[in-house]
């Protein structure tokens, strides 16, 4: 088959470290499969599931099963991250090593939904993930600082009557966990990084030598808090969307390489979810279909990062930080063929009910954007190609 791509930018195939695929436990909202299409949508080959599901990935059933299940789709490799400890939050380490050398080899582990917010369970966390060879990937929210928080601490907050969630929150952990890092000896890696202060200490660890990752996430490169005004709960997500200013210090510190990567949180939630009022809405928004666009628009447009950048950010800092040996790699002669093509100018308007999500939940819903995933190869079969997914069997 003939594969048109005048005009099209080549691209290695994308690698998300932050995605919530909701099975096992609401398969209502997202399921391995509707996750895996939506990925492949979006010029993804590799995925990494987060391990807030129900039950809880804590264990090689789970971990293994996620693997699995996303092979059998076979749309996007669907990498299982391992919970830290037994439970979300829980306090005591889970068994690592046995699901790192699991059929899922899983590669990363995080709390994320719950920050791993004790300290002395982080630093055992942090000195086993270095002898084991995996990344710990930290929520960074000091729960402390946002009992009852909804929406970032600042006058808009103040104003629509909101319960503010402080940067401190975000910055403490951040700071914290760098140190932790350092004494370990270890690496960590920091989920959506959400504000200026991150991006400073960010700096200011690797000045150290401390061995310290970060992802952005396309919502906090685009939105701000403005966007509270109508009291919308599809725009109530963890870490909150922050001011103008913290969205200007995420974009230069995703251009200079301070923060290492894009990944998309891509968050379902099912409609009874997010339409009550804001301080009862679940937070999390999608992001898997749309992240490319959002990139383009924050980051090539304004001449931030060329699309050799973008290969940087959304392909190859996040396969080199979690050690994915098959995937990420620079486009050169004999490497496999995990590819994306993008066109530059495919100019297109956000629909949720479009998605191959099977939650709706998108803050960019009527948006144009002027860059779009038009075609992804896995190993060089074509999982997506405008606007539809191939069944491995089509192939
Ligand atoms: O907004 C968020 N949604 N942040 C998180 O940390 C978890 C996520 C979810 O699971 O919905
Ligand atoms: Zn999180
Ligand atoms: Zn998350
Ligand atoms: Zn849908």
């Amino acid at each position: 088959e003939v594969v048109d791509a005048s005009g099209q930018i080549l691209l290695p195939g994308f690698v998300d470290l932050h995605t919530h695929l909701r099975e096992p436990g609401r398969e209502d909202t997202e399921t391995i499969e509707s996750g895996s299409a939506a990925a492949a949508l979006g010029g993804y080959t590799a995925v990494f599931a987060m391990a807030n599901t129900d039950p809880v990935a804590d264990s090689v059933v789970i971990t293994d099963h996620v693997w699995r299940r996303g092979q059998e789709v076979g749309l996007v490799d669907v990498h299982p991250v391992g919970a830290v400890t037994v439970g979300l939050g829980g306090k005591q380490l889970a068994e690592m090593a046995t699901m790192a050398s699991g059929i899922g080899k899983v590669k990363m582990f995080s709390d994320d939904g719950k920050c791993v917010d004790d300290p002395l369970i982080m630093r055992r966390a942090l000195e086993y993930s270095s002898s084991l060879g995996v990344l710990i990937a930290q929520h960074a929210e000091e729960p402390r600082l946002t009992v009852g928080a909804v929406a970032h601490e600042g006058p808009t907050a103040a104003r629509l009557g909101l319960a503010g969630w402080p940067r401190a929150a975000e910055e403490s952990i951040v700071a914290r966990d760098a140190l932790l890092a350092r004494d370990a000896g270890a690496r960590v890696h920091i989920c959506h990084a959400s504000t200026a202060g991150t991006v400073e200490l960010l700096k200011w660890a690797r000045g150290q030598g401390i061995s310290i990752s970060a992802e952005v996430t396309p919502h906090h490169l685009l939105l701000d808090d403005s966007r509270l005004e109508t009291y919308d709960a599809v725009n109530k997500v963890n870490p909150p969307l922050r001011e103008a200013s913290d969205v200007e210090a995420l974009r230069k510190g995703l251009a200079d390489g301070t923060v290492d990567c894009v990944a998309t949180d891509h968050a379902p939630h099912a409609e009874q979810d997010k339409c009550c009022e804001f301080s009862q809405a679940r937070p999390g928004m999608l992001g898997l279909e749309t992240a490319l666009s959002i990139v383009a628009q924050t980051m090539v447009e304004p001449g931030l990062l060329d699309w050799r950048g973008v290969a940087r950010v959304m392909s190859e800092r996040p396969a080199a930080i979690v050690g994915l040996a098959d995937q990420g790699r620079p486009i050169e002669i004999g490497e496999i063929a995990n590819l994306t093509l993008v066109d530059p100018d495919a100019s297109w308007t956000v629909e949720g009910k479009k998605f191959a999500s099977i939650s709706e939940n998108t803050p960019f819903e009527t948006m144009s954007f002027a860059a779009r995933v038009t075609t992804t190869l896995l190993r060089g079969r074509i999982t997506a190609r405008d606007g539809a997914v191939r069944a491995t069997t089509e192939a």
